[in-house]
């Protein structure tokens, strides 16, 4: 079953963000470096067609290096965007950001005309920390629960540099069923909202393609190839303390074990969508959502 994700306050979200739109130079979106593509809000681009545009990968500590740097590429071919990695929490290349941004936007920057940048991200994609790296003290809370900064907030980074963080929550809309699985795997949308088993279960689908030897190693396991997904999470479960009285595997405790290794890192540097196949999962997602739009429309006029 697909993962059904509809947080309300959007509306108010899209109003705030369209009204602070005409002062701002510069958009940065900041995604996860592990799923560039499935965190990466369809709306904000509608939003900000035309504006200046920098993407930033955050996490890439946790992120395959690799398709971090197809990633990067793909974002860089964009018109007017630019794009680069960091982790949220290091100085250096946090301020990397204002030169990019400036670089973005050459003709503003001075006391008399700042650079006005907004800056937006799903929730727990790493912003706060962000923020916070760049001004330099816990000026905003972090948390680990999608949703915490709530408030518009101008931080003034240079005299001439004003960032303004994004009001209200910009939640992920889902338009490919896969993201829905990568965004609920890296804590990007609430746990209300799915199932750990069966997200786990695509998580066990994705990684074990290209990283089954990891997987192998982490939890002492032989060959993988003899096992389906359903398989191997009973696998790990037994082999993590998930068995129950009369042998049985406690499978939701071996999802969440599987969801938590993946965030912690334990499984190494994993990236789950390469931009070739999540420009391809784009294109299906939104041929299906033309075709329910057409059913809706023709069962609207009367039709079958
Ligand atoms: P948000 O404002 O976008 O909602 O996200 P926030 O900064 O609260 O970050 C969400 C979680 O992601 C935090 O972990 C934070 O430490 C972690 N994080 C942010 N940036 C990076 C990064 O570049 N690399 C890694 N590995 N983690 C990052 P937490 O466990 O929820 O909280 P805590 O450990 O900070 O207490």
């Amino acid at each position: 079953m697909a993962i059904q994700w509809f947080p309300g306050h959007m509306h108010s979200t899209k109003k705030a963000i369209v009204e602070r739109l005409p002062d701002i130079d510069v958009v940065i979106e900041l995604l996860d470096a592990r799923l560039p593509g499935s965190s990466s809000n369809p709306l904000l681009a509608e939003l900000t067609a035309g504006k200046p545009a920098l993407k930033v990968l955050n996490k890439q500590d946790l992120a395959d290096p690799e398709l971090t740097t197809a990633w990067l590429a793909h974002f860089n071919a964009l018109p007017g965007t630019r794009a680069l990695a960091l982790d949220a929490s290091v100085a250096a290349p946090a301020r990397a950001l204002i030169a990019a941004c400036r670089a973005l936007a050459p003709l503003r920057g001075g006391m008399v005309k700042p650079l006005r940048v907004l800056i937006c991200g799903i929730p727990n994609v790493g912003k706060s920390t962000l923020i916070n790296t760049l001004v330099g003290q816990r000026a905003t809370l972090t948390g680990d629960e999608p949703g915490i900064t709530k408030l518009e907030q101008k931080i003034v980074l240079a005299p001439d540099f004003y960032l303004f963080d994004t009001p209200g929550m910009l939640w992920p809309r889902i338009t490919v069923e896969r993201s829905g699985y990568h965004l609920a795997a890296s804590g990007g949308i609430g746990r209300n909202a799915y199932d750990e088993e069966e997200v786990a279960l695509a998580l066990l689908a994705n990684v074990r393609v290209r990283h089954a030897d990891r997987l192998r190693a982490r939890y002492k396991l032989g060959d993988l190839d003899g096992l389906t997904d359903d398989e191997l999470l009973a696998e790990l479960g037994r082999k993590r303390g998930g068995l129950m009285a009369g042998g049985r595997v406690n499978l939701q405790k071996a999802a969440e074990i599987a969801i938590n290794d993946f965030r912690t890192g334990a499984w190494g540097r994993i990236t789950l969508e390469s931009p070739d196949e999540f420009v391809q999962w784009w294109a299906q997602g939104q041929a299906l959502e033309a075709e329910r739009r057409e059913k809706r429309e023709k069962r609207s006029r009367g039709g079958k």
